[in-house]
């Protein structure tokens, strides 16, 4: 076991890691921040979707020791520290994007990475960007409605 040392949502964080402990465990078991889920041993759910440096990462693919040094924002770092909800949580909450919750972090993280990148996603784009996160609840439908709602475009039907 060697200490790791990462920022994470912003404050340098240590925790003892073996050579093979992924990311996903070193957050979970190591730092305790429990909202990244594991939903598969196959790298296929995208529940354990985190930013590593700004980017969108399943952490159940990378090895803690490997990334010794990075910034890493978990869901736990989406909300303001009072608890105000960040905008695509807002979003989700809203407009009924979850269910069970199971899937939700990593679509949340999955979905505020798509926006940095394209801030006003067509329907297509956000459906395309969220194949890597699986959800067995919802049909999906709520969640890109809430995602287009994140983005500040209308998710009613125009009238007449
Ligand atoms: Fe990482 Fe399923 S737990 S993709
Ligand atoms: Fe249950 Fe997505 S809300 S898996």
């Amino acid at each position: 076991m060697t200490d790791v040392t990462m920022t994470v949502n912003g404050t340098a964080r240590s925790a003892p890691a073996e050579g093979r402990t992924l990311l996903v465990d070193w957050l979970r078991d190591g730092l305790h921040l429990t909202g990244t889920h594991v939903g598969c041993d196959t790298s296929q759910c995208g529940a354990c979707v985190v930013h590593l440096d700004g980017a969108p990462v399943k952490a159940c693919t990378v090895l803690a020791q490997e990334v010794e040094g990075a910034e890493i924002t978990t869901i736990e770092g989406m909300a303001a520290p009072d608890g105000t909800l960040g905008k695509v949580q807002a979003a989700f909450q809203e407009h009924h994007g979850l269910q069970c919750g199971f899937c939700t972090s990593g679509m949340v993280m999955a979905a505020a990475a798509l926006l940095e990148e394209n801030p006003t996603p067509t329907e297509e784009e956000v459906r395309h960007y969220l194949e890597g996160n699986i959800c067995r609840c919802t049909g999906y439908h709520n969640i890109v409605k809430s995602v287009l709602a994140a983005s500040g475009q209308s998710v009613e039907p125009v009238a007449g």
